[in-house]
């Protein structure tokens, strides 16, 4: 995020619910029936952000961002909530990074927001993605060519999936996004949004995979990608990864021209994205790139006695604020058992203290790999651990 000079912005878990509905759409899935919508005490409805661009906005306008600088770059990590039903890679609590860019109408930062999360991937050797564009125009635009799709799809209304059929009513685009498989086959020759841009949107279209083709970044063109929230305006854009399942979508973002007006601040564009964090785990996963490293400690005292445990817990504090990892047996355990336990946190060194060695101040340094012991001093724990 520094290198492409974002700015991290945390705002609340919480926003009020209208935030979301106004920005989000009423009629999405999100705001419909995937949000956690709850009354506080003072009886005002609150929601679990669902996601981070409608919150970012609301923090700019409230604070004013627009008037210290023309730009206002930030980006985001967070737990976002999404009550769905929970599958691989669906997640009621999951967590993404983000980026918003407002106050210009670039197309170089449509593609800013495509390549700064393939980046990260990139970084991360996450291997076949693919980059999805589209653009699904704007308030010039957009009604007329929603008015021949709705044309297209009342021929075949009846033999659309339940779901489709409420769709078209609300929000028509959305049934070009349907899964079943009825649907693709019946929008197969569906008219596309693409096709019926007005002249600047389909001028910035052609800017973006201008860019993108001089950037030498492979993309593909999606007639098809509407994606679930209705804030976008000209570009929408979704990074997927086949090493995902059905949820597929590692990234997604878009253009947002309107929103910052529509929730009450003046006239100003906008383009984001957003990555999902568990998703991006996922195909490291695969990938066997996430190798759970268990915590093992360095050191384990063996005490046998009350008082050597309590030499031991001593000596451990004094050796962990220097970052040093010590453990030691808080359950009264026998030797042997405190020795079993020890090797199965996988202890580098051992260290058996009892009557005698307090008495002394000498004990023994027990390699746990090599099996090899050394004499030391019991002052000089440290440098004993250090010179092996
Ligand atoms: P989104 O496509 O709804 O966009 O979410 C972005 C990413 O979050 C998805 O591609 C996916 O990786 C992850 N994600 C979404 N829902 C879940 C879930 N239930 N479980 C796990 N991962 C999930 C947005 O949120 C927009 N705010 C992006 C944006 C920013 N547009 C403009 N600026």
């Amino acid at each position: 995020m520094s290198s492409y000079n974002y700015r991290e912005i945390r705002t609340p878990i919480f926003e009020q619910s209208t935030l979301f509905a106004r920005s989000i759409g009423e009629l999405t899935d999100i705001v419909s029936k995937e949000m956690y919508t709850f009354l506080d005490r003072g009886q005002e409805s609150i929601t679990l952000r669902p996601e981070g661009t409608a919150a970012a906005l609301r923090a700019y306008i409230q604070n004013n961002l627009g008037e210290q600088s023309p730009l206002t770059k930030l980006y985001y990590v967070g737990p976002m909530f999404r009550q769905e039903r929970p599958q691989a890679g669906r997640l009621r609590q999951f967590h993404q990074f983000g980026a918003e860019a407002i106050g210009s109408s670039s197309p170089l930062l449509d593609v800013e927001m495509m390549v700064l999360p393939r980046d990260v991937y990139l970084q991360l050797s996450i291997e076949e993605m693919s980059l999805s564009i589209n653009s699904v125009g704007c308030p010039v635009c957009r009604p007329k060519y929603k008015t021949i799709l709705v044309a297209h799809l009342e021929k075949v209304f009846s033999k659309l999936s339940p779901e489709s059929q409420a769709r078209l009513r609300q929000n028509p685009l959305r049934v070009l996004d349907s899964k079943e498989e009825q649907d693709r086959e019946l929008t197969k020759n569906a008219p596309l949004m693409k096709d019926f841009l007005c002249p600047e949107c389909s001028v910035h279209f052609a800017s973006v995979t201008a860019i993108l083709g001089t950037l030498n970044v492979p993309y593909q063109i999606d007639g098809r990608l509407v994606r679930g929230l209705d804030y976008y305006t000209k570009t929408a854009f979704e990074i997927t990864s086949t090493a995902l399942g059905s949820q597929d979508a590692l990234a997604g973002g878009g253009r947002y021209d309107l929103l910052v007006e529509e929730l009450g601040g003046k006239p100003t564009p906008g383009v984001g994205f957003a990555a999902g964090m568990e998703r991006l785990m996922m195909v490291l996963e695969k990938q066997g790139q996430i190798k759970s490293k268990p915590l093992l400690p360095l050191l384990y005292f063996v005490a046998l006695d009350a008082r050597s445990r309590s030499w031991a817990f001593v000596q451990a504090s004094a050796l962990r604020s220097k970052g040093i990892s010590i453990e030691l047996d808080y359950m009264e355990r026998s030797a042997k058992a405190q020795m079993r336990e020890a090797n199965r946190q996988q202890a580098k060194y051992v260290i058996v203290v009892g009557e005698s060695e307090l008495t002394t101040g000498v004990a023994r340094l027990k390699n746990m790999l090599t099996g090899d012991e050394q004499t030391i001093q019991l002052e000089k724990i440290e440098q004993a651990l250090i010179s092996t």
